[in-house]
């Protein structure tokens, strides 16, 4: 996903913005740009690859001016070199764009035949093409932006900056997200709060369809025929955070060993950790009255909804229809009000999700939203709002998002079990008692496999495909486990249904493809073991993840045996997330992988 900032200032602003772009990292891109303007010059610095090679050109090269937009480009259309880096010039219209023009093709084609020259493979340069073009006709700049507006279509936040005009700034906002930092005699913008987080956190975030007019001390917000429109201006959490690697190699690994505290706060909002009841927050929608559930998600997020499908169903006795948000809204599912609807996202700005959400949300069901930002588009569209609070989760690969999201799930789980009469007060005491314990439990285990999992990498990282395996909750887990390995080790993986290996995979097995078992000794064990005499009976070479209990149980040989304390059945998910993740993460540092930043990969994947 793409980063912008932009400042109004009243000094100068070139490095200011690329230290705001640095807290934009996390998004995943593969190039940057900066523009300001300076007495009526506009100038640009561009660099391929990463900030670094941005502040090493504006080294030697330095850009005046107080007033400037800058940019974080993650390749849509074109390759990702400095030609089509933003900002984007054109007759002295300097634009940055997050998202995609859809109908960038035809207008390209118009403006062409309109005898313009196009410098890069970018959708976005129709944008700056279009402007350049309404203001030679003799348009203002507000008004060549209302008329540029009304002729693209897609999702973008757009900035925009013309030569002529020194005093001000123009952004759009229909999908990406974008927000205002109000600062004292400089005024800012930002793809979100964490960007302005240097500046100030007096923020005002634009919904679709807002255009606004950022001057040094001044702000106009209106919609797309300008008429004018009302934001409110709030304190962000987003500077709340202190966000910065520790004394971590990575913030993934940060992260990973923060689950056990953040887990705390995630658990403490929903559920009483002394009383072991849950509260009020995980009853903001009331499953009472409900014939259904839809949840859906993308990536890590679904996968996290996969397992609160089973938690929901056998608690609570809710059916629930999931389905990854890209097929979820053309199946074309039959939805009535009679339901309510789910959707997970850490960043809160999913594309596929959002659409998802707007779905279900037309077809009249009540909507919650599990989040992490919780000033998310998501979040700010949703009925109910479950933060997850994880707190800023800046490595792409998704970890401690994961398990809050799974301990929101099974809190709200346990809800709607307890509203339906599915559960009893004595088995509500007894499943979050489980719940209370996962901070200590956590926190026990990712200290105790540390060494193992960064032994075992080794091993792994020599491999080329790599197979996982699960039952029940262990079954998502696995495809869990697969994406975090590919993502970041970029190792062919994948998860499997263990009852499913001789329906296909274990055709695949032998001595050169590692094949890893989750499986706590629960309902699914002994079936799991036969799975695992399977693939030792043709040569295939096991990493068993499991329990005590699983460990005195098997007798099978196996490559490695991760052994976990035995837990109960309702925070095993979140318990063997644990070597899944550090599995994953000391390949990907062995192999040597950009593990913060993967190739190809974002942290919030804006567009569909
Ligand atoms: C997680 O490891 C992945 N990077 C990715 O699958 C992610 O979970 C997915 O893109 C969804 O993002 P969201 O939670 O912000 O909606």
């Amino acid at each position: 996903m793409c980063g912008i900032v932009g400042i109004v200032g009243d000094h100068p602003v070139a490095e200011r913005l690329v230290d705001a772009l640095k807290r934009l990292e996390y998004r995943g891109y593969d190039s940057a740009g900066v523009a300001t303007l300076d007495d009526g010059v506009m100038g640009r610095r561009r660099a391929e690859g990463k900030l670094f090679n941005l502040e090493t050109r504006l080294a030697k090269q330095p850009l005046p001016g107080t007033i400037g937009i800058a940019h974080t480009r993650w390749a849509t259309h074109g390759v990702p070199n400095e030609a089509n880096a933003h900002p984007h010039f054109v007759d002295g219209v300097a634009v940055v764009h997050n998202g995609i023009i859809e109908n960038f093709s035809e207008l390209r084609d118009e403006l062409v035949a309109d005898g313009a020259t196009f410098s890069s493979q970018t959708d976005t340069e129709v944008v700056a093409q279009l402007l350049a073009r309404y203001r030679r006709q003799g348009l203002g700049p507000k008004e060549a932006m209302l008329e540029m507006l009304s002729r693209i279509t897609g999702a973008y936040a757009l900035l925009v900056m013309f030569a002529d005009d020194p005093t001000e700034l123009f952004a759009a906002r229909f999908g990406p997200p974008l927000a205002i930092g109000h600062g004292k005699g400089e005024m800012f913008l930002g793809s979100d709060a964490i960007a302005l987080s240097p500046f100030t956190n007096q923020i005002t975030y634009l919904v679709d369809g807002d255009f606004a007019i950022l001057g040094q001390k001044t702000v106009a917000i209106m919609d797309f025929t300008g008429k004018p429109v009302k934001r409110p201006r709030q304190i962000s959490q987003g500077s709340a955070y202190l966000v910065d690697k520790g004394n971590h190699r990575h913030f993934m690994e940060k992260e990973i060993y923060e689950q056990p505290e953040v887990m705390s706060h995630a658990l403490s909002h929903y559920v009483d950790l002394a009383d072991h009841v849950v509260k009020a927050e995980a009853m903001a929608i009331d499953f009472k009255p409900l014939r259904g559930l839809a949840i859906s998600a993308c990536g890590t997020a679904f996968l996290a909804g996969l397992i609160g499908k089973y938690w929901f169903e056998r608690y609570a006795r809710l059916p629930v229809e999931i389905d990854v948000a890209s097929e979820f809204r053309y199946r074309e599912m039959p939805l009535s009000p009679d339901q309510a609807a789910l959707f997970i996202s850490q960043s809160g700005e999913t594309a596929d999700t959002l659409a998802s959400l707007r779905y279900c949300k037309d077809a009249g069901l009540k909507i919650g939203a599990i989040v992490n930002a919780r000033e998310s588009t998501i979040a700010r569209e949703a009925d109910a709002v479950f933060p997850i609070l994880a707190g800023p989760e800046i490595g792409v690969a998704s970890t401690k998002a994961f398990t809050c999201q799974l301990a929101v799930l099974a809190s709200l789980a346990i809800a709607a079990g307890k509203a339906r009469g599915v559960i009893n007060d004595e088995e509500e005491k007894e499943l979050v008692r489980h719940l209370a314990e996962l901070p200590r439990i956590m926190s026990h285990v990712v200290n105790l496999i540390q060494p193992q999992m960064e032994s075992l990498s080794r091993d792994l990282s020599k491999f080329k495909d790599v197979l996982y395996l699960g039952r029940g909750t262990s079954y998502p887990l696995a495809l869990e486990g697969a994406l975090k390995l590919k993502e970041i080790s970029y190792i062919h993986a994948e998860g499997y249904a263990a009852g499913e290996l001789k329906h296909g995979p274990i055709a695949l097995i032998d001595e050169n493809m590692p094949v890893i078992v989750i499986a706590p000794y629960d309902r699914f064990f002994e079936k799991t073991v036969s799975n695992m005499q399977e693939v030792a009976a043709r040569g295939g070479r096991i990493i068993f993840v499991t329990d005590a209990k699983g460990a005195a149980a098997s007798k099978l040989e196996t490559m490695a045996t991760i052994v976990l304390p035995d837990v109960a059945e309702i925070i095993a998910p979140m318990v063997f997330s644990l070597p899944i993740q550090l599995l994953a993460y000391h390949t990907a540092v062995f192999m040597g992988t950009d593990v913060d930043q993967p190739r190809n990969l974002a942290k919030s994947v804006t567009v569909e």
